[in-house]
């Protein structure tokens, strides 16, 4: 088993990534001393999948568990789902140290860190991320949330788990398109941060799209690293280094804003988001166009999106102005300097923004 640390002073934490490795999961918990009993909270397809090698995992080891079902959807990161999970967990939390465990994909993830932040102040929670892009992003670095009508995150708590347990065998009986949506995350931290990465999945993102195993350990493995370094030295984003991650998200999210969060997918938008900074980044002049080609290459043979379709420009600036990363109205972009560099640039014109997504829209 590989592990990674995220080094937070008392509230360090391990991420462990591996093929095959359920059975170990009881063990590695028992280590932690969080608790004896799991709520387990999920929805109904992972709970089909894997709820019953996890809770025979945790049994071997003494812990007796719970589930909750969610909706498998992102209207599960909502007040109303929030408060009926919580209702439920008090109500089955009686004489047990309870701790939470989230097994699915980001929805699950976010929702479940979040009740865990403020359930009786705080009690420990365990991510099992079961998407590629919930094993590569979503489920390391604590940032917990629910969205309202007005905007997607903007109910949160940073608040780190006890234990990250990717174990890449689950991916198995993802989807096309959820691996797609998790490969955009993982370009994303080779654009910002590890040019040998990017190089890595422009010759093997077939594999990763065939799910193969030594594939999808090896890009889970190098973007854990990667967000582990960033998320120890700048855990609440007030230092400028974890902003970097957002590469690609302030436009990709005002795309997903602009089409209703039904269109496209976390990771799809994002992929367009970065097509976005990266012609932004070439339009200023902070990188050539054979890096704005190469990205683009990369993303289209992938299956992702190169194109804007559904929504209007004006539908999408609109959104972006209601982005958190938009401070007043003053915006704030990632931009890239060359593969692996990153240059965070506020203020950019708006006609420049304006082009470059009419370029890309239809
Ligand atoms: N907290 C963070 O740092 C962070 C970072 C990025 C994204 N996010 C959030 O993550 C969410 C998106 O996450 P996601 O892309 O994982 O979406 P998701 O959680 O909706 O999962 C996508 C789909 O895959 C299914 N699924 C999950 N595991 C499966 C498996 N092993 N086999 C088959 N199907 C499976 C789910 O049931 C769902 O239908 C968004 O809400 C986004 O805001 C959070």
């Amino acid at each position: 088993m590989w592990i990674k640390k995220v080094k937070l002073g008392k509230r360090s934490y391990d991420i462990v990534v591996g093929r095959n490795i359920i059975s170990s999961l009881g063990a590695c918990i028992k280590k932690l001393d969080i608790g004896d009993h799991a709520y387990i909270i999920t929805n109904s397809l992972v709970k089909m999948k894997y709820a019953s090698s996890i809770t025979c995992a945790l049994k071997k080891s003494g812990f007796s568990s719970t589930i909750r079902e969610i909706p498998d959807t992102e209207r599960s990161k909502s007040i109303a789902i929030l408060s009926a999970v919580i209702n439920d967990l008090a109500k089955s939390d009686l004489r047990k140290r309870t701790f939470i465990i989230a097994l699915g994909g980001g929805v699950v993830g976010d929702l479940s860190g979040f009740v865990a932040s403020i359930y009786k102040r705080g009690v420990a929670y365990i991510q099992i991320p079961t998407t590629l892009l919930a094993q590569v992003d979503s489920a390391i670095g604590g940032k917990t949330a629910v969205d309202l009508k007005e905007g997607k995150n903007l109910i949160g708590a940073f608040y780190q788990p006890a234990l990250v347990f990717s174990d890449v065998s689950l991916l198995k009986s993802l989807g096309i398109r959820q691996l797609r949506s998790g490969l955009a995350e993982a370009i994303k931290y080779g654009v910002i941060k590890d040019k040998s990465l990017f190089t890595y999945l422009e010759k093997w993102f077939k594999d990763i799209l065939k799910h193969r195993e030594a594939a999808l350990e090896y890009i889970v493995k190098r973007s854990s690293v990667i967000k582990a370094d960033i998320v120890s030295r700048d855990e609440k984003e007030e230092k400028g280094l974890r902003t970097i991650l957002n590469f690609g998200h302030t436009i990709g999210h005002a795309i997903e804003a602009a089409t209703g969060f039904k269109k496209y997918s976390h990771g799809e938008a994002v992929a367009l988001g970065m097509l976005i900074a990266v012609e932004i980044s070439q339009r200023l002049k902070y990188t050539s166009q054979g890096l704005a080609t190469r990205v683009e290459a990369l993303i289209n043979a992938a299956g992702l999106p190169t194109r804007i379709s559904g929504t209007s420009l004006r539908s999408i600036i609109n959104a972006s102005f209601r982005d958190k990363k938009f401070i007043g109205s003053r915006n704030r972009f990632v931009l890239t300097t060359g593969l692996g560099k990153t240059k965070i640039v506020e203020n950019i014109p708006l006609r420049i923004i304006e082009e470059v997504l009419k370029g890309r829209i239809g």
